[in-house]
């Protein structure tokens, strides 16, 4: 896969693409990351990038050409599915970014994720250059960079091979639709505080019947909207409706 990114401060980037997973993925090839400055498409002397709202008012507005002759550029690159590349603007004016979301984009070969500034882009941008906006939340940053960010591990992480099978996604929280049962590690006694002990017991049944419960009950209590969309057994849904 391959993902673009359209950023006034690509030095943002550094550290984040440096470490950790998204690091090994992209040594391994198994994503490509492209961080391209937007003010090296602005050819004026000063390189301009904003300009003052018509209709005045505060804050400056990102202006469309730039933004257009960036994603043109990269487009040019790409030999097919050219129909099929989303071009996303990260704001907080997008739909909210969810597993679901990280899912399908995931499954493209290339996409190409633009970041706002707060104050504004272009409407003619939202119009006619980008085909899908996404929010990380109901908060407001100054930019989108640390939103893209937020969705480029939250994707790459889904690429087959870039986890290992024993950090598989499949059993992550949002994937089961459930919140993730508790987790323990050696000393089995920590300043008085013991390990449940079925966790010790070796019976894996068991085990599993505790993480799945364990699961749903920190669903209930902590996020009760995640349950309607869950897959429980009948089982289950009785001890919910208990548990209620
Ligand atoms: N840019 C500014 N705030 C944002 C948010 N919450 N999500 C995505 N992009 C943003």
């Amino acid at each position: 896969m391959q993902i673009d990114i359209l950023t006034l401060f690509p030095q943002m980037f550094q550290s984040p693409f440096s470490t950790g997973i998204l690091k090994r993925a992209i040594d391994q090839k198994l994503v490509g990351i492209n961080i391209q400055n937007i003010r090296d498409c602005a050819h004026d002397k000063h390189h301009t990038v904003d300009d003052y709202a018509y209709g005045g008012g505060a804050g400056m507005v990102l202006k469309p050409e730039p933004i257009f002759e960036a994603v043109e550029s990269i487009k040019l690159d790409i030999k097919e599915g050219v129909n099929m590349l989303p071009i996303i603007l990260l704001t907080p004016q997008g739909r909210p970014f969810s597993q679901q979301i990280a899912h399908e984009l995931s499954r493209y070969r290339q996409v190409i994720l633009i970041c706002g500034r707060y104050e504004g882009v272009d409407e003619r941008v939202r119009e006619h250059l980008v085909t899908d906006e996404i929010s990380i939340g109901d908060y407001v940053l100054s930019g989108g960079e640390l939103a893209a960010m937020v969705v480029a591990e939250a994707v790459v992480r889904l690429l087959p091979g870039v986890l290992g099978s024993e950090d598989s996604p499949l059993d992550d929280s949002y994937a089961t639709g459930l919140l993730e049962y508790p987790q323990y590690t050696r000393p089995a006694v920590y300043k008085g505080w013991s390990v449940p002990q079925v966790l010790l017991s070796g019976n894996h049944a068991q085990i599993a019947n505790w993480r799945r419960e364990q699961a749903i009950l920190r669903t209930l209590e902590r996020r009760p909207d995640l349950l309607d969309k869950a897959n429980l057994s009948l089982e289950e849904k009785r001890l919910v409706n208990g548990l209620k």
